[in-house]
C-alpha cells in the first residue's frame, strides 16, 4: 500500500465506481482530474475515461503518465474547466462525474454541480470530494492559531469569495444542499482522512503496522456522522434523479 491519505483518496474513487455501476465498464468523466493518477487506474480497470481540466502542465503530466501506464485509448484528456464543459463533452453521456477537490475552486459551486447534471445520463451519479471547513477550523486551534480558527468558523459556503478567501471549505450540510437543489440524491456521504492529516508521519512511517491500522481505522470511521464531519475530505456520491435541458455541446479535444 501506498502513502495512507493517496490511498484512501483513491479508495474514495473505487467506492463512487461500486455505486456507479454493476461492474460493467462505465463512461467517466474526471472533472479536474488534473495528472490523471485517478483517471489512469480507472482505465486500468477498463472505465472509458475523460479528463478535463483548465491546467495545461496536468494535462502535459496525463498525457505522458497514460503513455507510461499504457491505456492511451482509454483515457482522453481535454482543456477546459467547469464552466465550458459543454463545450467539450456531449450532454447526457456518462454514467459517472468524478468531482474531487475541484468546487473549493470554482466561481459557483452550485452552477457546476448543474453543469455537471447536464452531462451525466438520467440515473447517473457523481462523487465530490471537498475540503472540510471543520478540520481545518480543529487543525488551526490545535496550532494555536485562535482567531484564524474563528474566522474560518464564521464562513459558510455562500459567502465565500474564492478569489479574496482561497480555496473554499464545506461543512457537510452545504454539500448535501448543493446536491440536493441541483437534482441530485446523496446516497453515501465519507469523511475522508479524519486522522491521516492529524498523525505525525514519523508514526505512520516507522510503527511496525501502523499504516495499515490507520488506513483500516479510517475505512471503519468514514461513515460515522460523529468523525466524518470533522474530517479533512467530504465526499457525497449522489445520483442524478432530474435533468435540466442542456445546451448544444460543441468541441476542442485531444485524445490520448
Ligand atoms: C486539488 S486538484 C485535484 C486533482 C484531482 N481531482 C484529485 O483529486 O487529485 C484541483 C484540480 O482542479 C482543477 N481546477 C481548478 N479550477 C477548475 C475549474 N474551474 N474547473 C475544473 N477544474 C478546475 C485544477 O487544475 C486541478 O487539477
Amino acid at each position: 500500500m501506498g502513502p495512507v491519505r493517496s490511498e484512501l483518496m483513491w479508495q474514495a474513487v473505487v467506492d463512487a465506481v461500486e455505486i456507479a455501476g454493476s461492474g460493467d465498464p462505465l463512461d467517466v468523466l474526471d472533472l479536474g482530474g488534473g495528472t490523471g493518477g485517478d483517471a489512469v487506474r480507472l482505465a486500468q480497470l477498463g472505465h472509458r475515461v475523460t479528463v478535463v481540466d483548465p491546467s495545461p502542465d496536468a494535462l502535459a503530466s496525463l498525457h505522458r503518465r497514460g503513455v507510461e501506464a499504457g491505456p492511451s485509448g482509454a483515457v482522453r484528456g481535454v482543456q477546459g474547466d467547469a464552466s465550458d464543459l459543454l463545450d467539450h463533452v456531449g450532454p447526457a453521456s456518462f454514467d459517472l462525474v468524478v468531482c474531487h477537490g475541484v468546487l473549493e475552486h470554482v466561481d459557483d459551486p452550485g452552477v457546476a454541480l448543474s453543469t455537471v447534471g447536464t452531462v451525466l445520463r438520467p440515473g447517473g451519479h457523481v462523487s465530490v470530494v471537498v475540503a472540510g471547513r471543520n478540520a481545518a477550523v480543529a487543525a488551526r486551534a490545535l496550532a494555536g492559531d485562535f482567531v484564524t480558527a474563528q474566522t474560518l468558523l464564521g464562513r459558510t459556503v455562500d459567502t465565500w469569495d474564492v478569489r479574496t478567501m482561497g480555496a473554499r471549505r464545506f461543512v457537510p450540510s452545504e454539500l448535501e444542499e448543493l446536491l440536493t437543489t441541483r437534482g441530485f440524491t446523496p446516497v453515501e456521504a465519507n469523511g475522508l482522512r479524519v486522522f491521516a492529516d492529524l498523525v505525525p508521519s514519523a508514526i505512520v512511517d516507522t510503527e511496525p503496522g501502523a499504516r495499515d491500522a490507520l488506513y483500516a481505522l479510517e475505512r471503519l470511521v468514514r461513515s460515522c456522522p460523529e468523525f466524518s464531519g470533522l474530517s479533512a475530505g467530504l465526499q457525497s456520491i449522489a445520483r442524478l434523479d432530474s435533468v435540466e435541458a442542456p445546451p448544444n455541446p460543441g468541441g476542442n479535444s485531444a485524445t490520448l
